[in-house]
Formats: structure tokens, sequence, C-alpha cells
């Protein structure tokens, strides 16, 4: 999608031109053509509910074929977020190719109090990600989706406008990439595929950095716990390391580290058929790392920053690890395995490890598709976040507000720690109930003293298997949390 820019929203010779508006019609006037577009209110026809479309053709006073009113529901929140989602709404419904539009107009008459940077974000942003469709794997033509070929946006004329537009293309595409390596299934992305994936990435972002550790790497630094769930696959394990010095030399980097498991069988402690279904996207954690040092790169964020991601499958054979063996970490500490399926702690702990010792970070961030429980607790929109600092949990937090992701917080209480105890080694790696704190209190084992941390469960976020919701797709990958990251690597 190219995107333009026009002064005059009334003026834009485009197959549609998208009108938003707030519920009740509450916006209307601020467009010169508006009050001929008022009598779709009137009867009723359109109610300006978010999400909601009504198409009107050939109107008086307006340049482009027809008009789409969209939706931007009540105004209760402030800056554009209401407007990328309703240009997300719009992307992803059936209009772009029930009309085979190929050139589209927004109106941004509306949105003139806002900045041009935050406005052009948020209009890519939206257009990109509600456009978005997994469909490579499809090999009829008639499957793939019709996507329009320009955007212009009108009646903004801020000259930050394209800088938001430029913006939001990287972080989009980035998010995208994201999306498309949890959509992918497992036989086709896999440990040494991902590294592959992440290494042509690199390639194509001057500065950014990209090292694979290899299992006979792995080895030489124990990391025992990673190898461990290593063990039952023919895949060998992957470590993979991205750096982004964009900040000033000698500054302590901020670390992301993600869960990279391409498929999750269980193990030994195997996952029913219903369960196991769907473990490609194990890896959600990793793919959101990678891909936020891509994005990170690319926007040339002056930032110090690092990616790692533990790459593995957790399969069964002969090798395979047992319910009851005992791992050494990287750290030294030994860890019974209580179920081989909660395998995602142990390729983490390492990495964590791993991380602290290599890099010193100033804060580190770590995200995986950890827990059922974080589903049961949170569902499928908001990520569970643990924390050792306040402040860093309340930066997480903005930078996730400011982008329009949802998070909570969970606590990580002493008195659920002892429940990782173990009677023949340092620690179980599973501990009980509340499953998803007891899996953040594990972790937390692995932080030295004074490092800043904190923990992400995006088992449900990772996958929507909704409808379409803010800028998601139904029932597909959604690249979270990739944008809040970005906004915390700049921001904090
Ligand atoms: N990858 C799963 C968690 C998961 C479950 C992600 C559902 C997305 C949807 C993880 O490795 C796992 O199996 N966790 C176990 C841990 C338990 C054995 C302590 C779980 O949550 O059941
Ligand atoms: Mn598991
Ligand atoms: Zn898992």
């Amino acid at each position: 999608m190219q995107f333009a820019y026009a002064n005059n929203s009334a003026t834009v010779k485009a197959d549609a031109l998208l009108v938003p508006v707030y519920e009740g019609g509450k916006g209307l006037n601020e467009y010169g053509f508006g009050a001929k577009l008022g009598k779709a209110f009137k009867k009723g026809d359109f109610e300006g509910k978010a999400g909601s479309t009504l198409m009107l053709h050939k109107n008086d006073g307006v340049a482009a074929e027809r008009v789409f009113l969209i939706g931007l529901g009540k105004k209760d929140k402030t800056g554009a977020q209401h407007l990328g989602e309703a240009i997300a709404a719009f992307f992803r419904g059936g209009s772009v190719n029930g009309y085979k539009l190929k050139h589209i107009a927004v109106a941004l008459d509306l949105f003139k109090s806002v900045t041009g940077g935050e406005t052009g974000r948020w209009v890519a942003e939206g257009a990109l990600l509600g456009d978005y469709h997994f469909d490579v794997l499809f090999s009829k033509k008639d499957k793939k989706k019709h996507h329009a070929s320009k955007l212009t946006l009108a009646g903004g004329k801020d000259a930050e406008l394209k800088k938001g537009v430029a913006y939001g293309e990287v972080t989009a595409h980035y998010v995208a990439h994201a999306r498309d390596l949890v959509n992918e299934p497992s036989n086709r992305i896999n440990p040494a595929t991902l590294a592959k994936f992440a290494q042509d990435m690199a390639k194509k972002v001057p500065g950014l950095k990209c090292t694979i550790l290899h299992k006979p790497q792995i080895e030489k630094l124990k990391m025992g716990a990673f190898l461990g769930v290593n063990a039952g696959s023919d895949i060998p394990a992957h470590l993979i390391v991205l750096e982004w010095n964009g900040g000033k030399k000698g500054d302590k980097p901020i670390a992301y580290v993600g869960k990279g498991l391409t498929f999750d069988s269980g193990g030994y402690d195997i996952k029913p058929a219903a369960g196991m279904l769907g473990m490609k996207m194990d890896m959600g954690g990793g793919a959101a790392t990678i891909c936020a040092l891509g994005a990170i790169g690319k926007l040339k964020l002056k930032v110090n920053a690092v990616g790692v991601v533990p790459a593995t499958e957790n399969l069964i054979n002969g090798k395979a690890y047992h319910p009851g063996s005992v791992l050494t970490s990287m750290s030294g500490q030994t860890i019974e395995i209580g179920n081989t399926d909660a395998e995602g702690r142990l390729a983490l702990c390492d990495a964590l490890t791993y991380t602290q010792q290599k890099f010193k970070p100033r804060a580190i961030v770590d995200m995986a598709t950890l827990t059922g429980a974080q589903v049961v607790a949170l569902g499928g929109k908001v990520v569970g976040l643990m924390s050792n600092d306040d402040k860093l949990a309340k930066n997480i937090e903005t930078a996730f507000s400011n982008v329009g992701e949802e998070v909570w917080r969970l606590p990580l209480p002493d008195f659920y720690d002892k429940q990782l105890d173990s009677s023949i080694a340092d620690m179980s790696n599973i501990g009980g109930n509340p499953g998803t704190v007891t899996a953040g209190l594990f972790l937390q084992r692995f932080i030295d003293k004074g490092q800043k941390w904190a923990h992400l469960d995006i088992a449900g976020p990772a996958m929507n298997d909704g409808e379409g919701w803010r800028l998601w797709s139904g029932k597909s990958a959604t690249g979270a949390p990739v944008r809040s990251l970005v906004e915390l690597a700049e921001k904090f």
C-alpha cells in the first residue's frame, strides 16, 4: 500500500473516501460536505458505532466515487486511537474486496487537534494491520485477499503526518512479520528456520547484529535446562541473539527475551489433542522479540537494545527428558521436572541467565506464551505482567496504553514461591496454583539481585481466537506485543 497526501478531502478523486464519525453523527459538521451526509443519521441507517460502516454512492460536494461513513464509537479516548481502529475495521471488512477498491482516501478533518505524528501512525498501522491476511499457503488465487494499492490522507495538512505514517509503516511491517511467524505451521517455522528469519531480517536493517548460537555453543554455556527441553527433538536448539546499538556507547541496553517453542507437544506429559493443536504459536514471545528488534533498528531508535530467543521444539523420543528428570541450569541451580509440559520456563531461565551475564541490561522484559492459566485469568486480549520493579511495571503499562494494547499486573508474593521447592533438587519446574504467578516466580529465581525485570505472559493474546478487535483480525496471530515493545524502547 502506497501512502499519499492531499489538502482537501472533498476533492480527492479516489474510489472511496472514508469519513470517520463518532456515535450520533458527532463530528460530521467538521467536514465541508458533512451536512449533506447527515440524512443517513436522521433515517437511522448509521449510528456511528465503532467498526460500523455505511456506503453512500456519488455524493454532492465529494469528488470520490463513494463515501464510507466509518464509525468511531463513543468519544471515550483521546488522540487518534479510535481512528486507527475504525480504519482497521474497514480494511478487514468486506468492502475493499467487494468493491475492488484500489485507491482509498481518508478524511482527517476531524483529527486536526491531534498531532500529525500520532494521526499518521494510527492511520498507517490501522490500514496495514487491518488489511493483514495470512494467505500464503493457499494454492488458488481466489483465496488470496484483494489489497488496495493506495491510501491518501486528506485534509490533515500537518507536516508531521508523513513522519507518523513512515513510523507506522515500519511498526506495522514488523507486526505483520511477527504474525506471519506465529501463523506459519511448525513444519515450516522450526528453530532453524526461525533463526534464519532473524538473520535475513537483520541483513535488511543496517547496524542490526544477529548472532545464532548453535547447539555446541549452547552446550558449552551449560544451558542444561534449555537443552533438556530440546533433547527429544531432531532439530537442534538455536539461541537467537539480536543487538541494536542506537544509543550512547556503553549505555546498558534494554533486553527483550522471548520464548521460542516452535512446537509444544507437552513432551512425555503429553498434551491432549485439542490442547496440542495450535501449539505452533508457542514461539509468539520469540517472534515478538525478534520483530521488535527489527522495528527498533529500522526506526533507528536512539537506544541500545538486545533480543534473545531460545528456540526449540518440545517433542518425544528416546532421548527426551522425563517427568522426574533433574536438569542443571546455566545458573547452576538444579531443577526437578515435575511436568515436561512446563518447558517454556526451562528454555527461558537459561536465556535469562545468559542475557544478564552477557549484556548487564538496565532492564529485562521477557515474554512468553507461558501458561494456560493466563488465558483463564485474563483471556485472549489482556497480557499478564509480573515485575520486581514498580517503575518498570508502570512504564510497561504506559507503553501498552499508548499503542492500544492491554496489560494487567499480577503479584509475585513470596508465600507462593515456596510451592516451587523440591525434595531432591533446588526447585521443581511446577508450583501449582496460581499457575501464571508460580511460573513468574520460577523465572524470578533466575534474576540477579538488583536486576530490574518484568515478565509478560502472552499465552492468550498471541493468537486471536475471536472476532476482529482493534488492530487484530479474527482467528489469527496478533503480533502482540511488538508495538508496545517498540514504544517502551523509545520512550523509556
Ligand atoms: N505453551 C504452554 C502454555 C499455553 C497454553 C499457551 C495454552 C497457549 C495456550 C505451556 O508450555 C504449558 O504447557 N504450560 C502448562 C504448565 C503446567 C504444566 C504447569 C500449562 O499452562 O498447562
Ligand atoms: Mn508446555
Ligand atoms: Zn509451551
